[in-house]
């Protein structure tokens, strides 16, 4: 019965072929490690929100006198309400670290690099609309911090010289974030930019499959193929890593529910205490911060010295931040891809880059000092350096021989 059923919607739907191509005659490397786990994470908590953020909707008001009373309605009188937000508000930083060590396993075994462009931009404006999802929704809550998190961020591009006002007002909708604000972001949360996620993430998977997984020894399995034209070192993805996939992923909802129902919050990391006050645009707080996502690029922002009064430089740098990262697979040199075999410049500079990255993310959530000034200061330094001499360090490198096959035990 299933078969004929099967036949039916085959004649009409590529179901089947689809389900091959992508599935169960999908051929990955057979020596995918820890590392692999994160794009289906990814998948995961995307799911996770998008869920999660349709039962919010349901009972959340987006309108400035009543969003915060309504996020404390959810919390306090709807059934199982403080469930869905925790989820949904853990859920976001648990979808950035997912992301972080996802784009970080690109690094390492060179993914980025030919033929898989694409792969990384379309992974690059899934970033960017990442961070931009992020941000909206942060405003939603309508908190101290939600709405001078906003107001800062929105005043940057007053900063851009000539048009800066006049975009910062037609993006606020108003002189100040107000109602107009948490009514657009509202729009754009919900909907305008889920919907660039989900073809986004499409288009990702799409790019992927067509070149094919690069894999922790950086070897194109599709060049050395059986009789039939299987690839010698792969394996069907369905059922090898579906399966494996669900070891991932209980591991993953094991860590993440002991955050969700013990830390929710984790001390102000996910949701920042400030935010537990009302947005009051008369009164504005000693210290803000963006939450912990964004903070190596806020870094980078507060130390590059404004000129005249205008911060525009610090905008340049913070743009340039991710625009370095878009560069990447043309930045790179070398003809090897993953860690494994490359020679130790790369070694070393990676190790750098993580170490400012990671040192940018602490000082952008501290208060400003002279000594925080001057170490952000040489962590933008060896960040933009990572990338700018990208070419010549890949290039002068001593890579050591990459083998013909995966190496497998
Ligand atoms: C919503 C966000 C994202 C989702 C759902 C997603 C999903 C996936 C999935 C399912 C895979 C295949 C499994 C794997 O290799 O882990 C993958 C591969 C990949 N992703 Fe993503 N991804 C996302 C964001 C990103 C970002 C931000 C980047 C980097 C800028 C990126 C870069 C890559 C690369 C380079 C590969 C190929 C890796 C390889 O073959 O070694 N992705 N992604």
């Amino acid at each position: 019965m299933f078969s004929s059923l099967m036949g039916w919607v085959d004649a009409r739907f590529p179901a089947t072929k689809m389900w091959e191509e992508h599935l169960s005659k999908y051929y990955a490397p057979k020596n995918f490690n820890f590392w692999y786990f994160f794009g289906s994470l990814a998948l995961l908590v995307l799911v996770l929100q998008i869920v999660t953020g349709i039962f919010l909707t349901m009972h959340y008001k987006p309108d400035a006198a009543l969003a915060f009373a309504s996020v404390e309605y959810i919390m306090r009188d709807v059934e199982w309400g403080w469930l869905i937000r925790y989820l949904h508000s853990t859920g976001a930083s648990a979808f950035f670290i997912v992301i972080y060590l996802h784009m970080f396993r690109g690094l390492i075994y060179g993914s980025y690099k030919q033929p898989r462009e694409l792969v990384w931009l379309f992974g690059m404006f899934l970033y960017m609309a990442l961070m931009a999802e992020a941000f909206m929704g942060y405003l939603l809550p309508w908190g101290q911090m939600s709405f001078w998190g906003a107001q800062v961020i929105i005043s940057l591009f007053g900063a851009i010289p000539f048009i800066g006002d006049q975009l910062a007002l037609w993006i606020r909708g108003d002189f100040v974030v107000a109602d107009a604000t948490l009514n657009r972001f509202f729009a754009f949360h919900v909907i305008a930019v889920p919907l660039v996620i989900l073809g986004l993430v499409v288009a990702h998977i799409i790019a992927l499959h067509e070149v094919g997984s690069n894999n922790p020894d950086g070897v194109e399995i599709k060049k050395l193929k059986d009789k039939n034209g299987i690839p010698l070192d792969g394996i069907p993805f369905h059922p090898y890593y579906s399966v494996k996939d669900i070891v991932g992923v209980t591991v993953f909802l094991f860590i993440f529910s002991l955050v969700l129902f013990y830390a929710p919050e984790m001390d102000g990391w996910f949701l920042e205490h400030a935010n537990f006050v009302p947005a009051n645009p008369l009164k504005t707080p000693l210290h803000i911060a963006p939450v912990w996502y964004f903070t190596p690029f806020y870094a980078i922002l507060r130390a590059v010295p404004s000129i005249a009064g205008s911060s525009f430089p610090g905008v340049v740098a913070m743009g340039l931040s991710i625009v370095f990262l878009f560069l990447l697979p043309w930045l790179d040199r070398s003809p090897v891809k993953s860690i494994r075999y490359r020679g130790n410049y790369f070694r070393i500079a990676l190790v750098l880059f993580v170490i400012s990255f990671v040192g940018l993310g602490f000082l952008g959530t501290q208060p400003v000092t002279d000594l925080y000034t001057i170490l952000a200061r040489v962590f933008s330094i060896i960040y933009f350096a990572f990338f700018v001499l990208m070419p010549i360090y890949t290039k002068l490198d001593k890579d050591k021989p990459v083998p013909e096959r995966v190496t497998f035990k």
